[in-house]
């Protein structure tokens, strides 16, 4: 195994511990969160550095400090809401910081993985099948214009990196409440009963399905380059989606039908916008990745 390590930034994350974790099977790895003190205990050995991305030259000085052979930049202000309320951060952390690590991969040859999301469509409906790469972005929020903005001028910076965007993700988040699913699993725990739209549609994918794929992207030999799409195979609701993981934990489905409320968005006041299909086609991923990109049907099998 290289001595020489692999940056993860957003270590801590719902993806980045995932991130974290694939990639040390195969690699050093060291990771950076926003802070401090905080750690990857139980879940990867992995030692995490604080970093906070907002302040200008802080990314800069972490690939130095760090001197990695690649990043896997999870990092970000991944909460939409938090994005309409403060801009300028959204801006700060999600654009200018991946901005300035693109710089910083140049300048020492690093390989950069840039993970950025699906929202950066919305403004208009995917073509059957799910919007591919070539399809022009659209994004209806200021999360999904930061990402897209960090997109474009990372990519101008370094045109040599790989732009991942992601789906929804579900799957095991360590016990913290994180991702589509664990999210619903702990708001029944604390006894709510939350909504779940049955028209709002993703092609959502595992988290770790997710993790293992970046981490393909991070040290495979000759990777795909630009944009990448990394989706799970099936257009599903939010709904279908809640249906298949508490299948998953066992309740039958009258049971599941009744702690959960379906109902449709009420698409003119939803507070931060959200697009109501944003299916990806993966066509590109599955034709060049050895890691599988599956379907929540085959990961979230009834118990
Ligand atoms: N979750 C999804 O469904 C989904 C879907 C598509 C794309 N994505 C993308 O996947 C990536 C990871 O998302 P996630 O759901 O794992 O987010 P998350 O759980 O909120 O984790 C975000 C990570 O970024 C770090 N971070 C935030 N602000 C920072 C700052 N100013 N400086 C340094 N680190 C900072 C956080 O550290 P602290 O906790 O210490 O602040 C945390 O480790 C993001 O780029 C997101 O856009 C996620």
């Amino acid at each position: 195994m290289s001595d020489v390590p692999v940056l993860v930034t957003g270590a801590t994350g719902f993806l980045g511990a995932h991130v974290a974790r694939a990639l040390a099977e195969v690699a050093t790895v060291v990771g950076a969160a926003r802070r401090p003190g905080v750690s990857l205990d139980g879940v990867a050995d992995v030692d995490v550095c604080a970093v906070d991305l907002a302040e200008r030259g802080a990314a800069t000085q972490l690939v130095r400090a760090t001197a990695p052979r690649a990043v896997v930049h999870c990092a970000a202000l991944a909460n939409a809401g938090a994005c309409e309320r403060d801009p300028a951060l959204a801006r700060r952390v999600n654009t200018a910081a991946t901005v300035e690590l693109a710089a910083a991969c140049v300048a020492i040859g690093a390989r950069l993985v840039f993970v950025s999301t699906d929202l950066v469509f919305g403004a208009t409906p995917p073509p059957p099948g799910g919007f591919d790469e070539a399809h022009a972005t659209g994004p209806v929020s200021v999360y999904g214009a930061s990402k897209r903005d960090a997109e474009e001028r990372a990519l101008a910076v370094d045109p040599g990196a790989v732009v991942a965007r992601l789906p929804l993700l579900y799957g095991d988040s360590f016990g913290r409440g994180l991702g589509a699913t664990d999210a619903l699993h702990a708001a029944l725990a604390r006894g709510e009963t939350p909504t779940l739209f049955d028209d709002e549609f993703r092609t959502p994918l595992d988290v770790a399905d997710a993790a293992r794929a970046l981490a393909e992207l991070a040290t495979t030999a000759d990777p795909p380059r630009g944009v990448l799409h990394l989706a799970g195979p099936d257009r599903l609701s939010r709904w279908d989606l809640g249906m298949l993981a508490l299948a998953a934990r066992g309740l039958a489905p009258d049971d599941a039908r009744s702690r959960v409320r379906r109902a449709p968005r009420a698409a003119p006041d939803l507070s931060p916008p959200r697009p109501a299909d944003c299916s990806l086609d993966a066509t590109r991923a599955r034709a060049s990745l050895r890691a599988a990109l599956r379907s929540p049907r085959e990961v979230l099998r009834p118990a």
